[in-house]
């Protein structure tokens, strides 16, 4: 898949401003600071499209990106971050369950875990809450630049382990700075929205 166009549609927490049309969504999830904005950097080919920072907390709305006029990119605010305002805190949960409530065509999840450490309560969580809403997942392994290869497969296995995840489960090592994983997620992003019908 090839990105030629990406706009900003909304940036929101408010469901009535989500965008209502029948383009699916292709969201991201994870803990705060984990390299979810950096990751939909990289998937775009921009530098500074969606605002990263190292301070946790920086996505503080729901962001909605047009993807070659067929698909939303969806940058997800962080979770779990001790660092977070207790206000982004309190809001989280409800922004949340706004959102997965209010969008009948996600078509993929994709759950950015950090590839150093093995999964939080709050990354099993997620994951626990995934499977109960059926949601179809793919988990991703951020900031693979930051490990040895020899140590990859270690921790990949804690984190398939800690994530409860089935062996075949989709997994991606991935890293925005040396964009190592982004061409395989990139595929995985058009084979599953193919299976949705829609083209990109
Ligand atoms: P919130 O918006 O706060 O939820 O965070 P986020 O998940 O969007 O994280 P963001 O992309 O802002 O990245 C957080 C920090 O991690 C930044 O300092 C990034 O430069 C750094 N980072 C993200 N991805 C990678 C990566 O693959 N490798 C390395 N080395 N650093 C990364
Ligand atoms: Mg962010």
């Amino acid at each position: 898949m090839k990105v030629k166009r990406i706009e900003e549609i909304a940036h929101t927490m408010k469901p009535e401003e989500f965008p209502r049309d029948e383009r699916p969504d292709v969201a991201l999830v994870g803990r705060s600071n984990v390299g979810k904005s950096s990751l939909l950097n990289s998937l775009v080919n921009r530098k500074n499209f969606a605002r990263t920072s190292s301070t946790p907390g920086k996505t503080r709305a729901i962001y909605f990106y047009l993807v070659n006029n067929a698909f939303y990119l969806v940058d997800l605010p962080g979770y779990g971050y001790a660092r977070v305002s207790a206000e982004l805190r309190q809001k989280w949960t409800p922004m949340m369950e706004k959102y997965f409530r209010n969008r009948p065509l996600l078509a993929l999840l994709a759950h950015l875990v950090d590839i150093r450490h093995p999964p939080t309560r709050e990354d099993l969580l997620m994951a626990e809450w995934m499977r109960h809403f059926r949601l179809n997942y793919l988990v991703v392994a951020t900031k693979a630049d930051k490990v040895p290869r020899g140590r990859r497969a270690q921790n990949l296995k804690a984190l398939r382990q800690g994530l409860g995840l089935h062996p075949e489960h989709p997994l991606i090592t991935f890293s925005a700075k040396t964009k190592e994983g982004r061409e395989e997620l990139l595929k995985f992003i058009k084979g599953t929205l193919l299976s949705v019908g829609v083209k990109v």
